[in-house]
């Protein structure tokens, strides 16, 4: 979602008449958006524009901007402490950096241009903006051809923000209550990019499946076919139904709310990619109760296994967070034997990592940080040996890959993702870049593939 959001930003910009340059040290103008989700990302963020402020001290006249969701949730506390920083701008104002950057390129040359340089930094901010109050229901859509020509994959955001207050997560403190676009703005834009030669499109939203709940009805009921369709499965069938689209995905989804009329999209909507990212955040029913996840280990099993009747062969990935407040070696215990019982093709597991404002921050983190790692590399040994199976079920086999962009590995070799979501690298000229290419495995590595085209449209 960040990745969007900062390809939007960098869109309006350019729209405004600013260059993308390669490298920051090259660039008038440098934005870093923000995420919160986990204090280390924070850490990233401040560490970078901890560096970038010595590229300022020789350089006044260049804007610095935080963006996104630390700029949300911690305002005008970076200003004070960052002393090179103009810019703070929240998750719901993207659609205004490019003015407020206007603003401050404008206030900082007339001030460079007249005195000497110590006076650019104010010390009462009046050259810097802050801007993090909500606003709701202003999510343009820029999109210009400017940054990625020839793309054969893109990102659409259909929702933005999140009503379900899981324990540990910042996010609906980031990012705001939920609300969603329109099916058919949402439609066209996909049309747009198809126009453009976007092969794939992975629909976005905190919990894309609860997508226009508050908005937008669900639908009548189909004989045999459940009770009723609810609004993400409309705007599925939607972006499904247009000509050219090759792929479709969505991340991420909750497994509350993934229901009978979702599970039969997939297995007869042959657009849908062959795989599905369903977060665990853990096996233990205790764990999960405390984190607010409202469901249990037996049910996520469950419907695990409906997805799996519903495309068989589809993948599935996860995320899990060791080390909750609480959690003891016997609810450890619980999602080891959970992961080795679904069988992932996949697993990004993070440390608990405490988030002010948040319930579970109220929580005494007493989890030791050895014993959070320890938990994390047991998981993480036990998903590679598991995962070097699955990868090497596919040798010899028959995919179809995307052709995404050449590989940063080989100059021969060009990569992509198969529908099941497994890169995969092959010879091929870069002429090919955005076709779907049938691609025979030779070498499986424990998180990629490696193979050869057999043909290409
Ligand atoms: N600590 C650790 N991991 C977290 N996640 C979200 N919040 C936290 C936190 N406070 C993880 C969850 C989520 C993923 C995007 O990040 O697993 O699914």
């Amino acid at each position: 979602m960040n990745e969007r959001d900062s390809e939007q930003v960098a869109h309006s910009l350019i729209a405004r008449g600013y260059e993308h340059v390669s490298c920051e040290t090259d660039a008038d103008v440098v934005l870093l958006n923000t995420c919160s989700v986990r204090d280390m990302a924070e850490q990233k963020a401040l560490g970078k524009m901890g560096m970038l402020g010595r590229m300022a001290k020789s350089r006044p006249e260049t804007v610095f901007g935080f963006l996104g969701c630390m700029a949300q949730a911690r305002g005008a506390e970076l200003l004070k402490e960052i002393p090179h920083l103009d810019l703070v701008v929240g998750t719901q104002k993207f659609h205004r950096v490019a003015d407020y950057v206007d603003d401050v390129v404008a206030r900082k040359r007339s001030v460079v241009g007249i005195a000497d340089p110590g006076l650019n930094r104010m010390d009462d901010l009046r050259f810097s903006i802050v801007d993090v109050e909500e606003e709701v229901g202003s999510q343009s859509t820029i999109r210009d051809q400017s940054l990625a020509p020839k793309q054969a994959t893109a990102f659409v955001s259909i929702m933005q923000g999140c009503n379900m207050h899981c324990t540990f997560c910042i996010v609906p403190r980031t990012r705001g209550a939920e609300r969603s676009r329109t099916i058919s703005e949402i439609a066209s834009e996909v049309r747009a990019l198809v126009a453009r030669g976007v092969k794939e499109v992975t629909l976005l939203g905190q919990i894309v499946n609860l997508y226009g709940r508050h908005e937008f009805p669900s639908g009548a009921a189909v004989a045999g076919r459940g009770p009723s369709i609810s609004p993400f499965v409309q705007l599925l069938e939607a972006v499904s139904a247009i000509d050219g689209l090759e792929r479709l995905r969505f991340t991420s989804p909750h497994p509350i709310g993934f229901r009978d009329d979702l599970i039969d999209a997939i297995s007869r909507l042959p657009k849908i990619a062959e795989h599905v990212h369903l977060p665990l955040q853990s096996g233990s029913n205790r764990i999960l109760k405390a984190m607010h996840r409202t469901y249990t280990a037996e049910k996520y099993a469950q419907l695990v296994g409906k997805i799996r009747a519903a495309r068989p062969g589809i993948a599935i990935t996860t995320d899990i967070i060791v080390g909750f407040p609480g959690e003891t070696d016997a609810d450890f215990r619980d999602t080891m034997r959970l992961v080795e019982q679904v069988g992932y093709d996949g697993l990004y597991i993070f440390k608990y990592s405490e988030r002010p404002g948040t319930p579970a921050a109220r929580l005494d983190d007493d989890v030791s940080r050895e014993e959070k790692t320890a938990r994390f590399l047991e998981l993480e040994q036990a998903q590679r040996r598991h995962q070097e199976k699955i990868y090497r079920r596919y040798l010899d086999r028959e995919i179809k890959v995307l052709i995404e962009r050449p590989s940063s590995k080989s100059e021969a070799d060009m990569t992509g993702h198969s529908t099941c979501h497994k890169v995969v690298n092959f010879p091929a000229p870069v002429e090919l870049l955005g076709q779907v290419a049938r691609v025979r495995v030779t070498q499986a590595k424990s998180n990629s593939l490696y193979g050869e085209i057999l043909s290409a449209p």
